[in-house]
Parts: structure tokens; sequence; C-alpha cells
């Protein structure tokens, strides 16, 4: 099922459970959050303590998007705070499939981030255990910023490879995605939307996610 996921990068912090209960409100399915370390990219966000704040107010599943080195050392401490999905970045991991089996062992899904530059021939061994493959539509560290249309072709050939071996493996997109493009990136083979700005600065945020199902018939 296709489903629509606001990144809580978008929203007021200081008022952040409001704005997680307005989305889901609004009908998210779930709820992006956006690690950052400053290292991997040059942006910090939140990390684990702030999950686990979310956790009691939040009733959907929380996606969660490490952009950060190092990741084995905090999978653990993400998984406790309430992490329904943990996506790991490729660039950013040594031993993937050692990382991808540590999530998995713990009993929640995973998946696999690409940054733009990134061919999809780096999952090649990997893709057959994964949950959901991640394609970055913009380079990650910042909300708001405009989405690469180069990267549709590259949906496409990953929904093919996926259909092709009947994998159980879901296709998100993150970076850019608004209602005038979502479309697009559905037809392509895209199964998951992330969208930031495209939702948290809509003036009406009902409004905006009823359109987006509707470009995605979901
Ligand atoms: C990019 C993040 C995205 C971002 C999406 O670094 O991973 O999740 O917040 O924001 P928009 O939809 O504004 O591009
Ligand atoms: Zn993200």
């Amino acid at each position: 099922m296709k489903k629509i996921a606001p990144s809580i990068l978008s929203a007021d912090l200081a008022r952040l459970a409001d704005e997680v209960k307005d989305v889901i409100q609004a009908g998210a399915d779930w709820i992006h959050v956006d690690v950052m370390d400053g290292h991997f990219v040059p942006n910090i966000t939140i990390g684990p303590v702030v999950i686990k704040a979310l956790k009691k107010v939040v009733s959907i599943p929380l996606d969660v998007h490490l952009m950060i080195e190092n990741a084995d050392l905090y999978l653990d401490a993400f998984i406790e705070a309430g992490a329904d999905i943990l996506t790991v970045q490729a660039e950013a991991c040594t031993h993937l499939h050692r990382t991808v089996h540590a999530i998995k062992d713990k009993g929640i899904k995973a998946g696999v981030a690409l940054n733009p530059a990134t061919p999809l021939e780096s999952l090649a061994y990997i893709l057959p255990d994964l949950d959901l493959v991640m394609i970055m539509t913009v380079n990650p560290g910042f909300g708001g910023q405009e989405f690469i249309p180069a990267m549709l072709p590259k949906i496409e050939r990953l929904k093919g490879s996926i259909a092709k071996q009947k994998l159980n493996c879901e296709i998100e997109v993150d970076g850019g995605i608004k209602v005038a493009n979502i479309g697009e990136v559905a037809r392509r083979g895209g199964d998951i939307f992330v969208a930031g700005s495209g939702i948290f600065g809509a003036r009406d945020r009902k409004e905006t996610i009823t359109k987006m199902r509707r470009e995605i018939g979901a």
C-alpha cells in the first residue's frame, strides 16, 4: 500500500507533539524523522531522546532516517527509543550487510538510502534482505531543496529489478516531493513518499495530503 510520510524536519519543533498530531489527523501514514550528525551531512538535527519523547504521542510508525556515520554504534539506542523502521545511508556504512542484519535481528524493518550519485548496483547483493530502499531525490542535509528529476529513471529501474526478482521490498522516495510531482514519482515506482516542506509548509495540510493521496491513487 502506498504511504505518505511527513518529515518533521520542516515542523515547528517548539510544538513538535502538536505538529505531529496535526499531520496524523491530516492523514499521514508514517512519521519520518531525519537524524543528522554534522559529519555525514552538513547539518545537525535530533537523536534518540527526541524519538523516545515522540513515541509517547505518536500512534503510527516512526520512520527513522539515519544520516550519520558509525550508525552501528547507535542502532540499539534508536530501536529502544521506538523506531519502527531504521534506514541507514549506504555511503556511511562500511559493513552494510552487517548493519542491515543487526537492524533486522532486533525485529524491526531495515532500509538503505542511496544518495543521488550512488548507483543502484551498490545494493545488488543486499537487495533481497531489505524491507525498503530509499531513493534520495535531493542531496541529504536540509529540507526544502529542489527535487532532482534525473532520479526518476533510477526509481523505475529499481522497481524493475525488485519485480524481476519477486522481492518484498518497498521503494521510499525522499526529497523535494510536492503535490505537483508525487504522481509522476508514483508512476515510476515509488511506494512511500517523504514530504517535509511540501506538507508542513502547506497552508492546509489536510487538503495537501488528500491531494497527494489522489495523485498516487491511495
Ligand atoms: C533530506 C531529508 C529529507 C527532507 C525532506 O536531507 O532526508 O527527509 O527533510 O524535506 P523536503 O520534503 O522539504 O525536501
Ligand atoms: Zn529523510
